[in-house]
């Protein structure tokens, strides 16, 4: 099981995303990033953050701890906000907490450099899940005390919107073109090789058994789901063991688009977009948020 925290105080809203998570404090005297049951995408998402996150940590890969977040309708009293309120109010139950990372800095293709062997990993395993949300424009991850941190894996997983369409998931194309380390010289061949090996039918089962009950959704519709948890659970495994087992379809179109991406789109150079008034860019060195 993830562990279990209690919510105690509500904090505000992290604006920057799509999914309105707020910031949350807990009886354990923790901050947590709170992802929503009650939010547009409904439950799978949550379920996606927990079997990613977790299998990223798995595979070594940087996530911050998750925890459940047990959250009282009371939590929304005295919030002002009317769509908070709303949102709080109809999540009452058990929601998704990662926990905060106070201080980290977004991450901007301007930053530190990411390591080829590291962005290597990180792409492989967005190629594997089908995560669609890690873009130079939307990239998820953080610096914090100098490490890469992937924070929001809600969006991917995507076949589990609708089950039917999975089977045509297992051997798709990942789209890398606008992945936000294509530019790093990831390394995929040398991920595939350190990490393929790791993605085990007993290791996916574990970490599906960290999802709760509740947030697992089969192909009947939403609340009228009959299916039995773990029956969900095997879908999940036996999908991810398809999609891992289906790599000759799509690993070496993954290799190309690393290639092409660190050929083709060199960064842009200081301060090519620095409007007028702003003056000429601080000497290089300097770190500019
Ligand atoms: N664990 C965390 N520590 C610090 N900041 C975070 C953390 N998780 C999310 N954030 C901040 O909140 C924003 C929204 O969170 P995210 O998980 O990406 O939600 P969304 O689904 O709305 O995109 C992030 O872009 C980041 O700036
Ligand atoms: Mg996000």
């Amino acid at each position: 099981m993830l562990a279990a925290v209690t919510a105690t105080r509500y904090v505000l809203p992290l604006r920057e995303g799509g999914s309105l998570p707020g910031l949350v404090e807990a009886d354990d005297l923790g901050t947590y990033v709170v992802k929503w049951r009650a939010a547009g995408q409904g439950v799978p998402v949550l379920a996606a953050e927990v079997i990613c996150g977790e299998l990223a940590r798995a595979l070594a890969l940087p996530v911050p701890a998750l925890v459940t977040v047990d959250v009282a309708p009371e939590l929304a009293v005295g919030e002002p906000d009317q769509e908070v309120q709303e949102l709080l109010r109809h999540s009452a139950g058990t929601n998704l907490g990662m926990d905060y990372l106070p201080g980290a800095l977004d991450f901007s293709a301007h930053g530190p450099d990411v390591p080829a062997e590291l962005a290597g990993r990180v792409l492989w395993f967005d190629a594997l899940v089908g995560n669609v949300d890690r873009s130079w424009r939307n990239p998820n991850m953080l610096f914090w005390h100098g490490r890469l941190q992937l924070i929001d894996h809600g969006a991917a997983l995507t076949f589990h919107h609708h089950w039917p369409g999975a089977p045509a998931a297992v051997d798709r194309v990942y789209d890398a073109s606008q992945h936000a380390l294509v530019e790093s010289h990831p390394d995929v061949r040398a991920a595939d090789a350190a990490l393929g090996p790791l993605v085990t039918r007993p290791l996916l089962e574990r970490v599906l058994a960290l999802v709760p009950d509740a947030w697992l959704r089969g192909p009947g519709r939403t609340g009228e789901d009959t299916e039995a948890p773990d029956v969900t659970r095997e879908r999940y495994t036996a999908q991810l063991l398809a999609r891992l087992a289906a790599r000759p379809a799509w690993l070496p179109a993954l290799v190309q688009a690393a290639a092409d991406g660190s050929r083709g789109r060199a960064p842009e150079p200081r301060g090519q977009n620095r409007p007028g008034w702003l003056g000429p860019p601080p000497p290089p060195g300097v770190r500019q948020r």
